[in-house]
């Protein structure tokens, strides 16, 4: 995938736009009158619930932004597919029937919702792919810059390794094949890892499943023997918890450097303990806003405020030049637990620092 990243510029042109008045309530493209006022439904996709970032995050800011974009007066139609891409295609076919505005869409399986998405586009609803980039006929993407989550995952490890040897064995526990998303993760990783340390055993996880990559962590231990593995690259928290559970159950006290992505609150708190040694920190209100904002813009006929939200290009399997828009990504360590996720009010320190962690918490600054 092509990326021209220029997201803040993106995002600070809104601000300014905004502050002069050009975005009022009536609509001010130019080019096209709006369709629509605020009395409007929008159908948010989400993919899955194993990972917390769904329901703690991404659906409620998404609600929270249509509503007070619309005055409280729009809607959002909202449903999870629980890493079902079967389910998914009915849900989508449901809101197709209800005749939502527009749709935005997590996709448990990029290339199967294909079919979907084009039949969306007949019916005259505009579909904006939102953080996994889903193939067929999309209006718009909204995601992180993906690559750089695996970029920034295969750095730290090696820092944390001391640069690493290539005699240095190491895990790679990716992503679900179905999601385009944990593909960029791992080249990303690789970019970093290939030729540093050697990739003893390298899994993609179905469904993005803690269970299945526990799984496939047990089977990597009987293969290469837990004292032997120097680090693990496990692409989100939810997956770190599994490849934990199996490397304590072999009896393993002193844990390898193990990475993450989503800044779960479980793992904020395992990088507290040093239980697990990083995560990357995405924003989710820039994201799930961001998306909010398209959405709404696409249907009210607010071309020039569209366009402003997604003045990046990517291309998918079937379609070249999306406008899109790519938020950039920091690594987590406990080091800047204060500075991102309680700065940004994405937990209190109090839901961090709970009674087993006070100790750790006072370490770090966060009392
Ligand atoms: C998201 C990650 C998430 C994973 C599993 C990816 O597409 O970008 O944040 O952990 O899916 O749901």
């Amino acid at each position: 995938m092509r990326r021209i990243a220029i997201p803040v510029a993106a995002s600070s042109l809104i601000l300014s736009l905004a502050g002069c008045g050009v975005l009022g309530a009536t609509g001010d493209s130019g080019d096209a009158s709006p369709t629509k006022g605020n009395d409007l439904t929008v159908g948010l996709l989400l993919p899955e619930k194993a990972n917390t970032r769904y329901d703690k995050f991404d659906h409620p800011i998404f609600e929270k932004k249509v509503a007070a974009l619309t005055d409280n007066q729009g809607r959002v139609e909202y449903a999870n597919a629980d890493a079902d891409a079967a389910r998914q295609e009915t849900q989508l076919q449901a809101m197709i029937d209800n005749g939502v505005d527009v749709i935005v869409l997590d996709a448990v399986d990029a290339k199967a919702v294909a079919g979907g998405v084009r039949k969306a586009k007949d019916a005259g609803i505009p579909v904006i792919a939102y953080d996994r980039l889903a193939e067929g006929p999309i209006d718009a993407y909204i995601s992180f810059d993906n690559e750089l989550v695996g970029e920034v995952q295969g750095r730290t490890l090696l820092e944390e390794l001391g640069s690493g040897t290539a005699a240095d064995r190491i895990v790679m526990m990716n992503g679900s094949p179905t999601d385009p998303n944990a593909g960029q993760f791992k080249q990303g990783a690789l970019d970093e890892l290939e030729g540093q340390v050697t990739i003893a055993k390298s899994y993609d996880t179905k469904d993005w499943k803690p269970e299945n990559a526990e799984a496939n962590m047990a089977e990597a231990i009987d293969e290469i023997g837990a004292d032997n593995i120097a680090g693990v690259l496990a692409a989100n928290d939810g997956m770190a918890g599994g490849v934990i559970k199996a490397l304590e159950a072999a009896g393993v006290t002193e844990l390898p450097p193990i990475t993450g992505q989503d800044a779960e609150l479980a793992a904020v708190q395992r990088i507290l303990t040093g239980e697990q040694f990083m995560s990357v920190y995405k924003s989710y209100p820039q994201e799930a806003e961001a998306a909010a904002e398209m959405a709404v813009a696409r249907v009210q006929g607010r071309d020039i405020q569209f366009d402003a939200l997604t003045r990046d290009r990517v291309d998918s399997p079937t379609q070249q030049d999306i406008p899109s828009q790519l938020v950039t990504v920091v690594a987590l360590t406990a080091d800047n637990i204060k500075d991102t996720v309680v700065a940004d009010g994405i937990y209190p320190v109090s839901d961090i620092c709970t009674a087993d962690y006070e100790e750790e918490c006072a370490a770090a600054g966060l009392k």
